[in-house]
């Protein structure tokens, strides 16, 4: 059944008015309710009101708003002085400190000042939702109202049902959030609920593949950003976020699974924290930002010939983009209209995208010597730069007339050590199974999860879609793969995505 969202003469409080309490003041504000800020700083409440009436003036002279838009929101906030003056709030968001004993004694000490029918939301980005709702009287009342960074701009919020939580809360939130113009997810309370935990792969199997050599960092971000469509790599986005925040998150999902191998930190991060190289506002990261530093460039193959007859196999999304690009760039070829997998042949060398297996592992199982494997790309029409490796048995003038060949159709090449899955493979592949995991544990539904990446981290498109795309089967194949390669429990195949493939679906059906 669907819940109507709260009505707008609901006032709403929201206690901590630092980034992310001012953030969902400005949006609670701008969505027609009376917001009354309190922090429990001296001054901080009333500057956030400042602050915020001035970005609404701000948002009006962009044009963004009208004038008496931001007008009226701007006297739509309040700041009060005490918890007291928040009786009478149909709902209470809080964004203080992230402490669970703090948040506990928060929402006790409210609870004696509200009336029975408020409702609790809580912005923890990593504490139980249970936990904190286990020091209430009415923990029932208690949903996670889960903003992102910054509150205004990003779509996602997560509404996350501790064990007390009633499921009338959390529709009723879930409305809400939507009536304030964000997408609403449903999530359980489990460690880093969706986005933190779905979105862990991302930063680790980078750090995997750095950690093993496999390639740079800029030719490591430079291949997500370019074949996988993401907006950030990984290395320049934990330098962003900073590593003692994400190292600090991957930490604590890390514990609270138990110290499960799948979420398991890395040696790489645990130095940078060490060394205090927390990336961009330490002027230090996996890249240097203080000034004079050299930018570093991304490895890209120099320019080789595609020597030997040119043969594309099969209809592959690979081998259809090739065959479109090399005709936009008047380079001959003939095409085979089977394939056991193959994507082309020039010259002594044989191409295929990677299956997880090493380029001198499939070589070997293969006995095709020359093997060269090419990485996922998000749409290999538009992709401008691919990762490739070649098997250990490859010759020089094959993997030249590879490379050459990737070159003629306009992609620039990045060679990478030969890793098991490259890196957009591997990467969407783990996201894929994280994600499939969450909703076997009934987490949240195939479609939030594939939201919530999407909306609350920017992906281009969600990780079971993509799985989708890409075939379950892959997917499936890869994960065996790197499950072989490593034997580590880290790549067991979720339940869901093991059942999609003896059942022939989708993970969206
Ligand atoms: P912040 O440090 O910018 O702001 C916290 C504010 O709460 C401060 O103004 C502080 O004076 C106030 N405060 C602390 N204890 C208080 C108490 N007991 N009563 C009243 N006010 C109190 O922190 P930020 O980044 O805004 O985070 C707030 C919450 O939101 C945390 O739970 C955090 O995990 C969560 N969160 C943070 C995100 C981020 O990217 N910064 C994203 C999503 C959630």
């Amino acid at each position: 059944m669907s819940h109507s969202p709260l009505p707008q003469q609901a006032i709403i409080a929201v206690i901590g008015t630092g980034a992310m309490g001012a953030g969902i003041a400005q949006v609670v504000a701008a969505a027609g309710h009376r917001v009354r800020l309190f922090d429990a700083r001296e001054n901080a409440a009333k500057d956030a009101v400042k602050g915020l009436r001035a970005q609404f003036v701000k948002l009006a002279e962009k044009g963004k708003i009208s004038a008496e838009n931001a007008r009226a929101a701007g006297e739509r906030l309040c700041a009060v002085d005490q918890l007291s003056d928040l009786a009478g709030c149909t709902l209470i968001i809080e964004a203080i400190v992230e402490n669970l004993e703090a948040k506990q004694t928060l929402f006790s000490t409210l609870e004696a000042i509200v009336g029975a029918d408020c409702l609790f939301g809580t912005n923890t980005s990593s504490i139980s939702v249970t936990a904190i709702g286990a020091a209430l009287k009415h923990p029932q009342r208690l949903a996670g109202l889960h903003f992102f960074n910054p509150a205004p701009l990003m779509g996602l919020v997560e509404v996350v049902c501790g064990l007390a939580t009633e499921r009338r809360v959390a529709d009723v939130l879930f409305a809400t959030a939507n009536a304030w113009g964000k997408t609403a997810v449903h999530a359980k309370s489990t460690p880093g609920f969706i986005v933190n935990r779905v979105a862990r792969p991302y930063y680790a199997e980078a750090l995997r593949l750095a950690q093993e050599g496999a390639a740079d960092y800029a030719s490591i971000d430079a291949v997500m950003r370019e074949a996988g469509g993401f907006r950030m790599g990984p290395f320049e986005l934990m330098d962003m976020i900073g590593h003692d925040i994400n190292f600090a998150v991957t930490q604590s999902v890390w514990h609270a699974f138990f110290n499960d191998s799948r979420y398991r930190p890395s040696l790489i991060q645990q130095e940078l924290v060490d060394a205090g190289y927390f990336g961009r506002k330490s002027g230090r990261g996996f890249y240097d930002y203080r000034e004079g530093a050299d930018k570093p460039i991304a490895q890209t193959e120099a320019p080789q010939t595609p020597t030997g007859m040119i043969v594309l196999f099969g209809q592959s999304p690979l081998s259809h983009a090739l065959a479109l690009r090399l005709q936009q760039h008047g380079v001959l070829f003939t095409r085979a209209p089977e394939s056991d997998g193959r994507i082309a042949e020039v010259g002594d060398a044989t191409i295929f995208v990677t299956d997880g297996r090493s380029a001198t592992q499939r070589a070997a199982e293969s006995d095709l010597a020359n093997t060269v494997l090419i990485d996922l790309a998000l749409d290999y029409n538009t992709a401008t730069r691919l990762a490739m490796s070649a098997a250990a048995q490859c010759q020089t003038p094959a993997i030249n007339a590879a490379i050459g060949l990737f070159q003629a159709a306009g992609y620039t090449l990045s060679r990478f050590r030969d890793v098991p899955g490259l890196a957009v493979m591997r990467t969407v592949a783990m996201l894929a199974n994280e994600a499939a995991d969450a909703v076997n544990q009934g987490v949240c539904s195939a479609v939030g999860a594939d939201a919530a990446m999407c909306l609350g981290v920017n992906y281009p498109l969600g990780p079971l879609a993509w799985a989708d795309r890409v075939g379950v089967n892959t997917i499936y194949t890869v994960l065996t793969h790197l499950g072989r390669s490593y034997g580590e429990d880290r790549y067991r195949i979720s339940p869901l995505i093991q059942r999609a493939v003896f059942a022939a679906r989708n993970l969206h059906d």
